[in-house]
């Protein structure tokens, strides 16, 4: 089970096109997290757009090669890896469509990997949403592990409930006996103050200059991560904050105080997490002016721990 202090190399390997690939993601990041103090990574990946859109749905071996290569050199870095199932909407949209597609992917890269190292986890899907039902999600849950665990019967497989992972969509999430799952959830809320002037989000324009730091809403904050946890015990489960962060837009001050909340929220309660993201529009590090966002790297890690 993937542990302590981690943070996303987002939208690199979790971006279409025909290569390179890596985008922004450099080696020596690598380097960078690990001296910051960082435990594990969080990896997204677009499978979905680096394999045949027809069965047998063959992942093109060139990503996949490419894919080993950050795996094995963040694990060779004393990081934890978590890969995930980035950006598949076509799943979410039309799950009959993509189930069997979905399932092919995971055979292979559970075949592929199933002589790695326990350090490298896997986690099924980002941000399942609708129209996919809790059914539908929770069944596809069954297949896929049974499409993983003939290879990988140990690793750590990483499961999040719909609406983007969302706390309150826990309830819906029914995971079958498996000593080897974790549970995730991604945490923006309050939406309008962590995605303000997001160019994605319709009307995140209107949001700008949305702060952040009361009272009540360090308790919400509180409430929330609380909630989650106890789903989790309730269940028998370990739980991952695999994403949480705030969009640039934002001040800086009150982006690095809702970061801290939440970091030092889930470490209260015993949840491993990731800060979304490293390198890019959330970044905690800077890749253009080559620095870390110093507020946010101290709020994710303090100086006593590195
Ligand atoms: C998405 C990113 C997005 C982030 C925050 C991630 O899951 O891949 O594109 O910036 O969530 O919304």
């Amino acid at each position: 089970m993937v542990a302590g202090r981690g943070i996303n190399l987002g939208n690199a390997l979790d971006t279409k096109g025909d290569g390179p690939w890596t985008g922004w993601l450099r080696p020596r990041h690598i380097d960078l997290v690990v001296a910051a103090g960082f435990d594990w990574v969080r990896l997204p990946v677009m499978w979905s757009a680096h394999a045949d859109l027809r069965p047998p749905y063959g992942i093109d071996p060139r990503f996949l090669t490419f894919v080993d290569r950050w795996i094995d050199r963040t694990l060779a870095n004393g990081l934890d890896v978590v890969i995930d199932m980035h950006h598949y909407d076509e799943l979410s949209e039309a799950t009959d469509t993509h189930a069997d597609r979905f399932l092919a992917l995971w055979d292979q890269i559970a075949a592929h990997y199933a002589d790695r190292p326990g350090r490298l986890h896997f986690e099924l899907l980002n941000e399942p949403h609708d129209p996919m039902t809790a059914d539908g999600w929770n069944d596809l849950v069954v297949a896929a592990l049974e499409v993983v665990r003939p290879t990988n019967p140990d690793r750590t497989v990483i499961v999040g409930p719909l609406q983007a992972n969302a706390v309150e969509a826990l309830p819906q999430l029914i995971l079958p006996p498996d000593p080897h799952l974790a549970a995730g959830v991604h945490y923006y809320a309050p939406f309008r103050f962590t995605h303000q002037g997001a160019p994605w989000i319709p009307a995140a324009d209107q949001w700008t200059g949305t702060t952040w730091g009361a009272e009540d809403e360090h308790d919400r904050v509180r409430h929330d991560l609380a909630a989650a946890a106890t789903w989790a015990s309730d269940h028998g489960i370990p739980l991952v904050v695999g994403e949480f962060g705030t969009y640039q837009a934002g001040e800086m001050g009150a982006r690095a105080r809702w970061t801290r909340c939440v970091r030092e929220q889930a470490e209260q309660l015993g949840l491993a997490w990731a800060y979304w993201d490293l390198g890019t529009d959330f970044g905690a590090y800077d890749v253009h002016r080559d620095t870390w966002n110093e507020p946010l790297l101290q709020a994710l890690c303090p100086p006593a721990t590195h």
